[in-house]
């Protein structure tokens, strides 16, 4: 329905923790679900967290088809995370990857993440659902996710880890 801005690096909203939906009857969840797919799909993103928008809830939704900004990325069917609860499996790291960020124009990084991971979360109908998933999945939930927190990739990345 809106393709909305997209708030950048400094601006504090990006670093609320921001709070849990309680209602799936609320018409603005529908709302804001297809802002954040219209923002995303604009924007040729691999995933939006809602705070991105300006909207202090957590949502998030990711996905990959064909992604110019990811092309050797797998697809990754789209997917609306609600309330998410995010357990890493194993004790793995994967630092080999870059990330990059709307929120952080011009700048990637390679950033360590939980390799594996099982995550919970709630569907547009307020069901829940789980998965377990790795590699680039794994990654893209995980960066979406700490949006909800109010960290940012730089916030990840060690010293030494090479960016630019
Ligand atoms: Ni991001």
């Amino acid at each position: 329905m809106a393709v909305r801005d997209v708030l950048t690096i400094g601006d504090p909203r990006l670093r609320q923790v921001s709070a849990a939906v309680e209602r799936f009857d609320d018409p603005a969840l529908p709302e804001l679900l297809q802002d954040l797919r219209d923002t995303m799909a604009a924007c040729a993103g691999a995933g939006l967290a809602a705070p991105q928008i300006g909207v202090p809830l957590r949502v998030v939704i990711f996905g990959i088809t064909r992604n110019p900004r990811y092309p050797e990325a797998p697809s990754i069917p789209e997917t609306v995370l609600i309330n998410p609860v995010l357990t890493p499996l194993g004790k793995e790291i994967d630092d080999s990857a870059w990330e990059g960020c709307l929120s952080v124009p011009l700048w990637r990084a390679r950033v360590p993440r939980w390799r594996r991971l099982h995550y919970r979360a709630l569907d547009p109908q307020g069901q829940p659902f789980e998965r377990e998933v790795e590699g680039f999945h794994a990654r893209v939930v995980q960066h979406e996710c700490d949006h909800l927190d109010g960290v940012l990739f730089p916030d990840r990345v060690p010293e030494g880890l090479p960016h630019g």
